[in-house]
């Protein structure tokens, strides 16, 4: 599993989940039930503790990189640089139980999404190989 790949600028690929999500708009969505879920699921208590209190900055930074990783603007790369996601990672202790709690906050956001759920199995199990490359923890 290597460091996501920098997404082209240009256009939009109709057939990309970010368009199949409903573009900005429904990315933008995608990442505020996600923060929604890691917010009140039992399961997810120990990486909320991670975040800070206010989430507002913390759904801004995932929005955007979700943008260009779901084939959309690459909101990130051009407002904050490269997103180093393992190495952001490292100040926190990412270990197989808090992989898992994140993608399960993803796969219930996604549940709420419009994608079908051939598109959707196949995004959760993209969004679970990510949350298991930022693992730095021996379990
Ligand atoms: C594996 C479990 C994960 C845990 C416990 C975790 C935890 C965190 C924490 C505590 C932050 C800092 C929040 C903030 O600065 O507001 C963060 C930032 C971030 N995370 Fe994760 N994360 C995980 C997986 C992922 C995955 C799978 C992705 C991408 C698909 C991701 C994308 C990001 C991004 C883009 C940032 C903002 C980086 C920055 O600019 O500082 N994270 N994460």
């Amino acid at each position: 599993m290597s460091e996501p790949v920098t997404p082209s600028p240009e256009g939009v690929d109709p057939e990309s989940y970010y368009a199949l999500l409903g573009g900005d708009a429904g990315v933008r969505a995608l990442t505020e039930r996600f923060y929604v879920h890691m917010d009140t699921l039992p399961e997810a208590a120990t990486i909320r503790a991670m975040h800070p209190k206010n989430l507002t900055p913390s759904v801004d930074k995932l929005y955007e990189f979700l943008s260009g990783f779901l084939g959309g603007p690459p909101l990130y790369w051009q407002r904050r640089g490269h997103p180093r996601l393992r190495m952001r990672h490292m100040p926190f202790a990412v270990d197989r139980d808090a992989a898992r709690a994140w993608t399960a906050c993803m796969r219930l956001a996604l549940a709420e999404t419009e994608l079908s759920p051939l598109k959707r199995t196949l995004l959760e199990q993209r969004f679970a190989q990510v949350a298991d490359f930022m693992r730095n923890q021996p379990d």
